[in-house]
């Protein structure tokens, strides 16, 4: 091969190592910003952990708070609903009409229908429905009312009024 033949060999020969270099270049960039975006992936997934387990202690931690003053909030509400509908017949968990139909444990559980099985169920049903001198309350209060009231006078029957 001549000389001047080869001139265009070698400046092809610089042109390809050129390009080769470049794409050596391209290529670990390449790599490298693999690797950064694993990296950022692999601590965002982290992060993401952390937070969830921030997240349900927080909710555990709410749970536990507020659950009580919840329980107790709804069972005051009950003794409101309880003072204002049921007390003038059963005042302090008795009965002025029927003597022996109280709301005390005993009573209820020998009684109301179904309350050994399912005591505030039972009690629920007889204030919707009512029995007997005993006028049902599902026109005069809300199932909620019903529910918190029946929750307190089984409360109530349990503690011994
Ligand atoms: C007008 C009076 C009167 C009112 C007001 C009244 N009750 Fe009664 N209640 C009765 C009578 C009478 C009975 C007995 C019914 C029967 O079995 O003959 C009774 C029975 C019950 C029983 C079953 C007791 C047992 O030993 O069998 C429950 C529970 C009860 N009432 C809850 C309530 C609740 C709760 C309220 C208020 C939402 C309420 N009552 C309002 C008169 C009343």
């Amino acid at each position: 091969m001549s000389e001047i033949n080869s001139l265009p060999l070698i400046l092809w020969k610089c042109k390809t190592d050129k390009i080769n270099t470049n794409s050596k270049n391209i290529g670990s960039t390449l790599i490298n910003s693999y690797e950064n975006n694993l990296f950022s992936r692999w601590s965002l997934e982290n992060n993401l952990r952390i937070l969830l387990l921030m997240l349900l202690v927080a909710i555990a931690l709410f749970k536990l708070t507020f659950t009580y003053p919840a329980l107790a909030a709804e069972t005051s509400n009950g003794a409101k609903i309880f003072s204002a509908n049921c007390s003038s017949c059963h005042i302090g968990g008795g009965n002025i009409l029927v003597a022996e139909k109280t709301l005390t444990k005993e009573a209820l559980s020998k009684y109301l229908a179904n309350y050994n099985t399912d005591s505030i169920l039972a009690i629920i049903h007889q204030v919707q429905n009512g029995k007997n001198a005993m006028p049902p309350f599902k026109n005069k209060l809300t199932s909620e009312e019903i529910l918190d009231v029946a929750a307190y006078v089984f409360q109530q029957a349990e503690q011994g009024w």
